[in-house]
């Protein structure tokens, strides 16, 4: 839909928040070194890293997470909110992008940033999606579930294929600059997870501010933080009362919305699009 999308690179991206000036930025924009960035495919755990990479890389300093807005916070690197906020942000910054490898700024590939990746099961990512397009004004309308998943698969969704995107951020070019972390695992001990990237990114925390960290970070509690969970934004554009943007924060819930035929044809094409990757999740 060309009211709501512009085409970059191939990719559909949302005009709402992507501009040809916004992408200029990106493509012109001065990686620093110590900048962290959270990459991940729309609905994989961009909010969630955008609540726990400040406190981690401030020593557990929450002021931040409970006074700014996310999007303001560790903003995308490819939206419009990036020109205003990250020239003024701090060092170290968390900035968070959509971005498959190859659009990156060249800037970031001639420095020593570090990026964490966060990859979900697709299933679950396929059926977040669905439900932020019913609350989400600017994203246009999914068709059935059905015919949903057909433009998922075949790429017809902003920021084109899963697949692509995982697989472009696997590039050995990356070395030990960039750390894979799923959804999944984050569910499942969060704390292990943080502490996973405390030595990536060479950090220490004391274990009173990393719990702290842990609490905040918790589903329950990012649903109350207003700074989180995107009740500031107006209701015509993102209304929560159709569907809450921290929707259920669990995994499996494809298991309630896929038929079994749903299921297989989903599996094949992902597995395809996956062969000869060595790419091994912990949902495969
Ligand atoms: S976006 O639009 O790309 O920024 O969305 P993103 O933040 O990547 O993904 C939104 C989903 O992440 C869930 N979420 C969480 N789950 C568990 N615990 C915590 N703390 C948490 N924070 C965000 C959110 O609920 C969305 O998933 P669904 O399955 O729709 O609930």
């Amino acid at each position: 839909d060309s009211d709501l999308n512009l085409v970059y690179h191939g990719l559909l991206l949302p005009k709402i928040s992507h501009t040809e000036e916004s992408l200029n930025y990106l493509q012109n924009f001065q990686v620093k070194d110590d900048d962290v960035f959270a990459v991940t495919y729309p609905k994989s755990g961009t909010t969630w890293m955008q609540e726990i990479l400040p406190p981690l890389l401030s020593g557990g300093n929450l002021t931040s997470v409970e006074t700014i807005p996310n999007w303001d916070r560790v903003p995308w690197l490819e939206e419009t909110r990036a020109s205003v906020v990250l020239d003024k942000l701090p060092s170290p910054r968390a900035i968070v992008s959509h971005m498959p490898y190859n659009l990156m700024p060249s800037s970031f590939f001639k420095s020593k940033a570090k990026v964490i990746y966060v990859a979900r099961n697709p299933k679950d990512v396929l059926v977040s999606s669905f439900h932020f397009h019913q609350m989400a004004s600017f994203l246009g309308d999914t068709g059935t579930f059905e015919e949903f998943i057909d433009k998922f698969l075949s790429g017809k969704v902003c920021f084109g294929k899963w697949a692509d995107h995982v697989k472009s951020w696997r590039n050995p070019e990356l070395g030990d600059r960039i750390l894979y972390i799923t959804y999944e695992e984050m569910l499942q001990d969060l704390r292990e997870v943080l502490d996973r990237i405390l030595t990536f990114l060479g950090r220490e925390l004391s274990a009173e501010a990393l719990d702290r960290v842990v609490n905040h970070g918790t589903f329950k509690n990012m649903k109350t933080n207003k700074m989180s969970n995107y009740s500031l934004v107006p209701e015509n554009i993102m209304d929560n009362k159709k569907s809450p943007f921290l929707r259920k924060g669990i995994a499996g819930d494809w298991k309630n919305h896929f038929s079994l035929e749903l299921d297989a044809k989903f599996t094949a094409v992902i597995q395809e699009e996956m062969k000869g990757s060595n790419i091994k999740f912990p949902w495969d």
